[in-house]
Order: C-alpha cells, then sequence, then structure tokens
C-alpha cells in the first residue's frame, strides 16, 4: 500500500542568534548576510541538548498531529550529519527516549539532502509492507561542526529538527522520490575530521566552496523538480508548493525562476531558521502545513541537495 504523511512536527532550540550579534563576533553584518542569504537568525542548541533531544520534540509534535502513539511507530529513520555519537545511531536513541521499542531503527547521512533521501526509503517501507507507521526525522545541531570565526561557514546555519509520521492509505500520498548523488563533489563541501585513536585527526568544523555549492545546487535543484514533475505527468504549473532544501533564498529563487515558478510558491524559513541541513525541509514543512498554506488534495514537491554531492525528490499529494 502507498504511504502518505498523517502529522509533521518541529522542534527549534530556544536560544536565537541574530545576525546583529553574529556581526560582534565576526567581521560580518547584518545587511551583507540577508543580502547574499535571506537569513535574519538561527537557533542554537543549548549545552545540554543532544540531537536526538531535537528529534524527540519534533517527533513529539508529529505523532500527536498523526493521532499515532510512538507504541504504534515500527520504524524510525533520522536523516542527520550531527549525530549525538559516532555510534549507535541518533535513531536508536530517539526509538529509546520515545520507548518505541523494537522496529528498525537507523539514520541515514546525506547531509542536507537527509530527510529526502530518508522519507524515500521509509516511504518504500511502508509500502513493502515492512513497516506500518513510520517516523522520519530531520535533526541537526550544526552550531558544533562550526568555526565559529569562519564568517564564511558560520553565518549561514542553524539547529533544529523536523519530523513526519508516514502511515500506509489507499491514496498515495508520495507520488514518487528521485535520489542521486556524485562523490566527485565531495570536496566542496565536506567536515573532513576523523576520529582516529581516541583524538580528532583533519578538520572538525565545516568547509566550503560557496560558490562552487550554489552552481551545482542550483542546477541539480531544478533537475530534480523536472524529473519528478516528468515521472508523474505533471509540469510546474501543477505545483502547488515547492519545498527546496532551505539554504539560502538567491538559491531558491534561482530555482523557482528555472522552473517557472512563481515565488509565491516556495515555501521559505531560511530568514528564521538560517540553513539546518537535513532538518530544513520537515521544518518549513511544518510551517506551511500549520499556517495552513498547504491544503488537502495539493502537490507539494520536496527537493534535497547536500555535501557528498546528493539530491533528490519527494513529490506529495497532500
Ligand atoms: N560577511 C561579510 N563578508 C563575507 C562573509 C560574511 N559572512 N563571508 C564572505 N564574505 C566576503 C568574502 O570574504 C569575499 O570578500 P573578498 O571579495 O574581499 O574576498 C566576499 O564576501 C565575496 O565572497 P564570495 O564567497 O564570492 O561571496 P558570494 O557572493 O559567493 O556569497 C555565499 C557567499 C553566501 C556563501 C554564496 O556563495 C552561497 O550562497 N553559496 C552557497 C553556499 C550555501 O548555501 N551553503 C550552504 C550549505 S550547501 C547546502 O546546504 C546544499
Amino acid at each position: 500500500m502507498p504511504s502518505r504523511i498523517a502529522g509533521t512536527g518541529r522542534y527549534l532550540p530556544a536560544q536565537v542568534l541574530t545576525n546583529a550579534e553574529l556581526s560582534r563576533r565576526v567581521n560580518t553584518s547584518d545587511a551583507w548576510i540577508r543580502e547574499r542569504t535571506g537569513i535574519g537568525q538561527r537557533h542554537i542548541a543549548g549545552p545540554g541538548e543532544q540531537t536526538s533531544d531535537l528529534a524527540l520534540a519534533a517527533a513529539r509534535e508529529a505523532l500527536a498531529a498523526a493521532s499515532v502513539t510512538a507504541a504504534e511507530i515500527d520504524l524510525i529513520v533520522v536523516a542527520t550529519t550531527s549525530p549525538d555519537m559516532v555510534f549507535p545511531s541518533t535513531a536508536c536513541i530517539v526509538q529509546d527516549k520515545l520507548g518505541a521499542h523494537g522496529g528498525p531503527a537507523f539514520d541515514v547521512q546525506a547531509v542536507c539532502s537527509g530527510f529526502v533521501y530518508a522519507l524515500a526509503v521509509a516511504d518504500r517501507m511502508v509500502a513493502d509492507g515492512l513497516a506500518r507507521n513510520a517516523l522520519v526525522v530531520g535533526a541537526e545541531i550544526y552550531s558544533r561542526i562550526l568555526d565559529w570565526n569562519d564568517r564564511g561557514t558560520c553565518v549561514l546555519f542553524g539547529d533544529g529538527a523536523g519530523a513526519v509520521v508516514l502511515v500506509p492509505s489507499a491514496k498515495p500520498g508520495i507520488l514518487s522520490s528521485h535520489l542521486h548523488a556524485d562523490g566527485r563533489y565531495r570536496n566542496i563541501l565536506c567536515v573532513p575530521g576523523q576520529v582516529q585513536s581516541g583524538a580528532v585527526t583533519g578538520t572538525p568544523y565545516v568547509q566550503m566552496d560557496g560558490p562552487g555549492v550554489f552552481k551545482f545546487a542550483v542546477r541539480v535543484l531544478a533537475e530534480s523538480a523536472l524529473e519528478a514533475l516528468a515521472a508523474n505527468g505533471m509540469t510546474a504549473a501543477d505545483v502547488d508548493w515547492l519545498i527546496p532544501h532551505q539554504a539560502n533564498v538567491r538559491i531558491m529563487d534561482a530555482t523557482a525562476r528555472r522552473l517557472g515558478l512563481a515565488h509565491e510558491r516556495v515555501v521559505s524559513t531560511v530568514d528564521l531558521h538560517a540553513n539546518t541541513s537535513a532538518a530544513s525541509i520537515p521544518l518549513a514543512l511544518d510551517v506551511a502545513v500549520r499556517d495552513g498554506r498547504i491544503q488537502p488534495g495539493q502537490h507539494v514537491l520536496l527537493l534535497g541537495v547536500g555535501g557528498g554531492f546528493t539530491w533528490g525528490s519527494v513529490l506529495l499529494r497532500w
């Protein structure tokens, strides 16, 4: 049976860091950050908060919205690049904190495409009968893998989590998913550090070729959208809401322009959340569901792109 999203949820840590506050730490300005990225502020996890805590809070909201109990969840997939620890997976930690023991739980590591990857995998598992009710979460604490002295990267990211509950449905909610990767581009966005013999070797902070990432992201987001539309016999005119990875508004606007999609059809939360990597799409989805923009029967196109490089789409009928 196909699957559909029955509920969404989100969690953002209490501490907000504005551009103005950041400009007192590094040589930047609110005007530069807004003009180049559209970002106005980001949330920062507290010292006692782990990625699994953010995921758990978002998951609880999604479960309540779906009217599904934790005991009914038999699959947990967490998309994250900033897990609690090397292992076990953050998904297993979330499973224990939720008290939803027994079903499979695993992390998906596809950086900012992680949620689209996780949703695609969970959808197939529900469709194939391997699971009935799946919890899919994107959760990140990037503030701990940023070099706060590097203005080229520290202004771009934030912490947060978004979650959805997938259930089987006679009418398909998820119409298609398409996933891609090209490891030749792995060095333009990476955290190349390793834990080795009790010490961190290499750089444990985000390294990025900004213009390289920008060009790559705009190209593959547009290609990905066209691939999803062609597979469903649709055109951009059939898309009610485009929810691309929330890296920055210029990437999102350029993608919408390439597709001929009106700016108003793009859900953007980057001004308030910054780039929360795997959490950015489910966060934006939850915002647009809860504020009533996304209505039953509408088509929602999720587009992910991120380190690896990875990219892909999930097309939904709400
Ligand atoms: N504040 C002020 N000045 C800055 C800052 C900053 N925070 N960061 C860089 N600059 C300076 C640079 O040092 C450079 O100065 P110079 O000309 O004296 O050398 C100048 O601004 C221009 O730098 P560019 O990197 O060419 O600036 P650009 O217009 O390309 O904007 C940006 C940089 C915003 C990073 C852009 O390349 C971009 O959006 N790239 C995509 C990156 C992205 O979104 N990454 C997120 C992760 S990727 C993902 O999620 C898929």
